[in-house]
């Protein structure tokens, strides 16, 4: 199975407006996008990073800032919204999120049922410098990061996370609960199938995302750093070519380490434990690399999202960068530019130290209200 495999059709995204109802420091307000370079600026506190977390809640599901996603909602009042109006080369169509009690998503005023639904409507590349932890970060910073960006990619994929979790969460209850080690024995084969078919298209799916994602930011590490930085990554997990190889890797690594699982209480292999070895220069980037390598590391890695996304999706996804431009030198805010001009892109900043070639606008954000 191969979920990332190109489309044949070819599709252009962009945001028309966003409308917020009580999120965060917005009452209610509407926010016309350009095509092009959206620059939203103000000083600090003012809302910038509210709106652009807006936009990402609709593409990835969650905010990226919280897993409480209760606290979008503006104080003293009980529910907020965000409804973007997005154009794709088929027609329009609007994407609406409710927060409440519960979380609701709509699309064209419809609630959907599944998340899964919502997934490759709403295409956001989005970076930040929480992003930084991707290359700082522990494991599951990665496990996250990629999860998080197949997800949009395909729905499917997203399912055979939900459905993963859920079969792991069984397994290391008959681990942990369990102390009589005979009945684990007489049951541990049917949750070691299941949770090994699951993880097989999982991990499959994901070495295809990091072989892909590998060639693209390469190229953009080396335009970003003149060449002097070498960027190489890869996946580290269950080896294994296809599905069926990767599962039967799975299986055998499940009764390899079963005594240890029953020692602990709990699964210690499978894409849950999984990781990306990034390396700069040929070391390990996590302990070598500086800040501002770092920062060109997830600069390298997004900018090569952007056309690989363009491949597998056949459209141009969204850029949205929060703090990330004002923190550059003109240098590379120059080339930043360059390499997603052709892109419709939402940024925040405090200051821009240049001025788009091509189509743009300058939202100015105040206290919660937009000029
Ligand atoms: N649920 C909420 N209700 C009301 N106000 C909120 C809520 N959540 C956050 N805020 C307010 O939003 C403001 C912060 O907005 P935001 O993080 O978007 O600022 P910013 O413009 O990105 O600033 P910076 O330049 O420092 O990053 C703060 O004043 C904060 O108190
Ligand atoms: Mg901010």
């Amino acid at each position: 199975m191969d979920l990332l495999t190109k489309k044949i059709y070819n599709l252009y995204m962009h945001i028309k407006f966003v409308e917020l109802n009580n999120f965060r420091n917005y009452d209610a307000c509407h926010v016309d996008f350009c095509d092009g370079f959206n620059l939203i600026c103000g000083t600090n506190g003012q809302g910038k990073t509210n709106l652009v977390e807006s936009l990402v809640i609709l593409s990835q599901s969650k905010s990226p800032r919280t897993h409480h996603i209760e606290e979008v909602i503006r104080d003293g009042e009980s529910c907020a919204s965000t409804k973007i109006e997005l154009e794709k080369k088929f027609g329009k169509l609007s994407l609406e999120c409710v927060v409440d009690d519960s979380k609701k998503f709509f699309i064209n005023g419809n609630e959907i049922d599944k998340l899964s639904e919502l997934f490759g409507n709403l295409v956001t590349i989005y970076f930040s410098p929480n992003e930084m932890e991707i290359v700082s970060g522990g494991p599951q910073e990665r496990r996250d990061f990629m999860d998080t960006e197949i997800s949009q990619l395909s729905g499917n994929y997203y399912n055979l996370t939900q459905r993963y979790e859920k079969v792991l969460f069984q397994r290391n209850k008959l681990l942990k609960n369990t102390h009589d080690h005979k009945v684990i024995l007489d049951q541990i084969d049917i949750w070691n199938e299941q949770l090994a078919s699951l993880a097989a298209p999982i991990i499959k799916t994901r070495k295809n995302f990091i072989t892909k994602l590998l060639a693209p930011a390469q190229k953009s590490m080396d335009y970003l750093s003149k060449d002097a930085e070498k960027l190489n990554f890869e996946y580290i997990g269950a080896a294994g070519e296809t599905v069926a190889e990767i599962k039967q890797n799975i299986l055998n690594l499940l009764e390899g380490n079963l005594a240890k699982d029953m020692e602990v209480g709990y699964t210690t292999i499978g894409p849950h434990r999984d990781d990306i070895k990034i390396e700069i220069n040929g070391k390990d980037s996590k302990i070598y690399a500086s800040q501002g390598q770092k920062r060109s590391i997830v600069l390298a890695i997004k900018i090569g999202e952007l056309s690989l996304f363009e491949d597998v999706l056949g459209e141009k996804p969204i850029l949205v960068l929060d703090d990330v431009f004002s923190e550059l030198d003109s240098s590379r805010q120059k080339k930043l530019y360059e390499s997603v001009k052709d892109f419709q892109v939402i940024m925040t900043g405090t200051t821009f130290k240049f001025k788009p070639t091509t189509e743009y606008k300058v939202i100015k954000v105040k206290n919660g209200t937009i000029k």
